[in-house]
C-alpha cells in the first residue's frame, strides 16, 4: 500500500469512527458497490417520465416541460439564496459570487420565455387552458420563496397597507396583505377565489414558517449586514440592481407579453384581473428599493 492510499485509509477511518461506525464494514461495501453511470446519477428516465398531458393537444408538451425548467432553475436559485441565508458570517466574495449565479439562473428565465410566447399555436394553448382552470402558475410555491427569502417582507405587501404593517406586526396578518393577495380576492367583497383557497390549502403553513426563517436571513438583510466599504462597491450595487430588475421588471414583462399574446381579453385561468395585477408599474414589487433614486422608484416598470 503506498502512502497516499494509506493516508486516505486513514481518514475514512476517521471519518467513520466518528460517527461510532465500524470502518471495515463500510469499505468491505464498496467491494460490492455497483460502478455509477450517468443514467443512476441524473435519472434521465425519471426525470423524463414526468411530462404527463391532460389532452391531446401536442402543443400542451411545451407548455408542461416549460413550467418544469423553470421549476429547476427556480431550485438551482433557492439552492443559492439558502446558502446565503444559512450562513452565520458571509464574506463578500462569497455574497458576490452567489449573487452572480442567481442573476444568471434569473437572466435565462427572462431570455427564454419566448418559448412561451412565440412557442404555442393559439388555437391549442385555448384548447388545452380550459382543463387548467382554475390552476395558474401562480400556485408556483418555489417562486413565492424566492420572493422571501430575496427582501424585508415589508417590500412584499401590498402598498395600500403597508402603513399598517411594522415588524412587530405577527406574521399570519402579514401573509394577508402580502401584495399577490389581491391576485385572488375579489377586491369588493374581499372573497379568496378557488385558485388562492387551494394554494393557501395546500402551502400557507410552510409560508409562515418561511417568511420567519428569511426575516432575518433574505438577500437584502444580509446585504446590509456587509462591511461598509463592500456595500458601496459599485460592482456589487449594480450587480443587486441587476437582479432586483430582472426578476421584477424583465421577467414580469417577458411573462406578461405571453400572456397578452394568448389570453387577449379573455380572463385567466387562475381568475385575477390579470392585465393589471401582473404589470411592474402596478404591481411594483421591488426587493432592493434603497438602492434606487427616487426618481427611478417613481417611474419603476413605466420604462417597458
Ligand atoms: C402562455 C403562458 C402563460 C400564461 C398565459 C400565464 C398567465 C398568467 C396569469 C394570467 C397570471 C395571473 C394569475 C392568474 O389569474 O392566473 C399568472 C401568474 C403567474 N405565472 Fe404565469 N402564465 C404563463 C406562463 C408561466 C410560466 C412558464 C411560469 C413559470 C413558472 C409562470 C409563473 C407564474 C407566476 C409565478 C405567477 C404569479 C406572478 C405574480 O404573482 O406576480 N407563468 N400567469
Amino acid at each position: 500500500m503506498n502512502e497516499k492510499t494509506e493516508e486516505i485509509i486513514g481518514r475514512i477511518k476517521e471519518k467513520y469512527k466518528a460517527i461510532d461506525q465500524n470502518p471495515e464494514v463500510h469499505l468491505e461495501g464498496l467491494v460490492w458497490a455497483k460502478p455509477i453511470t450517468y443514467w443512476d446519477y441524473i435519472l434521465p428516465d425519471a426525470l423524463l417520465n414526468l411530462q404527463v398531458q391532460r389532452t391531446t393537444e401536442p402543443d400542451e408538451m411545451v407548455f408542461v416541460m416549460y413550467h418544469q425548467i423553470n421549476e429547476l432553475l427556480f431550485k438551482m436559485i433557492l439552492w443559492e439564496i439558502n446558502q446565503v441565508s444559512d450562513s452565520e458570517e458571509i464574506s463578500a466574495s462569497l455574497f458576490t459570487e452567489k449573487l452572480r449565479r442567481i442573476s444568471r439562473y434569473f437572466d435565462m428565465l427572462s431570455s427564454s420565455f419566448d418559448i412561451m410566447g412565440e412557442g404555442m399555436a393559439k388555437e391549442q394553448y385555448m384548447n388545452f387552458r380550459n382543463t387548467l382552470t382554475p390552476a395558474s402558475g401562480f400556485q408556483s410555491a418555489q417562486y413565492r420563496l424566492i420572493e422571501f427569502s430575496s427582501t424585508e417582507l415589508i417590500n412584499l405587501i401590498d402598498y395600500r397597507f403597508r402603513a399598517t404593517i411594522d415588524r412587530n406586526t405577527p406574521y399570519e396578518h402579514a401573509f394577508e396583505h402580502l401584495y399577490w393577495q389581491a391576485a385572488g380576492k375579489n377586491h369588493e367583497t374581499g372573497k379568496k377565489n378557488t385558485m388562492l383557497v387551494f394554494f393557501e390549502e395546500k402551502y400557507k403553513a410552510d409560508f409562515l414558517l418561511k417568511m420567519q426563517k428569511y426575516n432575518t436571513t433574505n438577500l437584502w438583510t444580509k446585504f446590509k449586514q456587509l462591511p461598509e466599504d463592500v456595500k458601496n462597491d459599485a460592482e456589487l450595487i449594480k450587480a443587486m440592481r441587476h437582479y432586483d430588475y430582472t426578476v421584477n421588471v424583465k421577467w414580469v414583462m417577458a411573462h406578461y407579453e405571453a400572456a397578452g399574446k394568448y389570453l387577449g381579453k379573455s380572463e385567466a385561468t387562475g381568475g385575477s384581473d390579470w392585465r393589471k395585477y401582473m404589470h411592474p408599474k402596478y404591481q411594483r414589487r421591488i426587493f432592493f428599493p434603497e438602492l434606487w433614486s427616487k426618481e427611478e422608484l417613481e417611474n419603476w416598470g413605466n420604462d417597458v
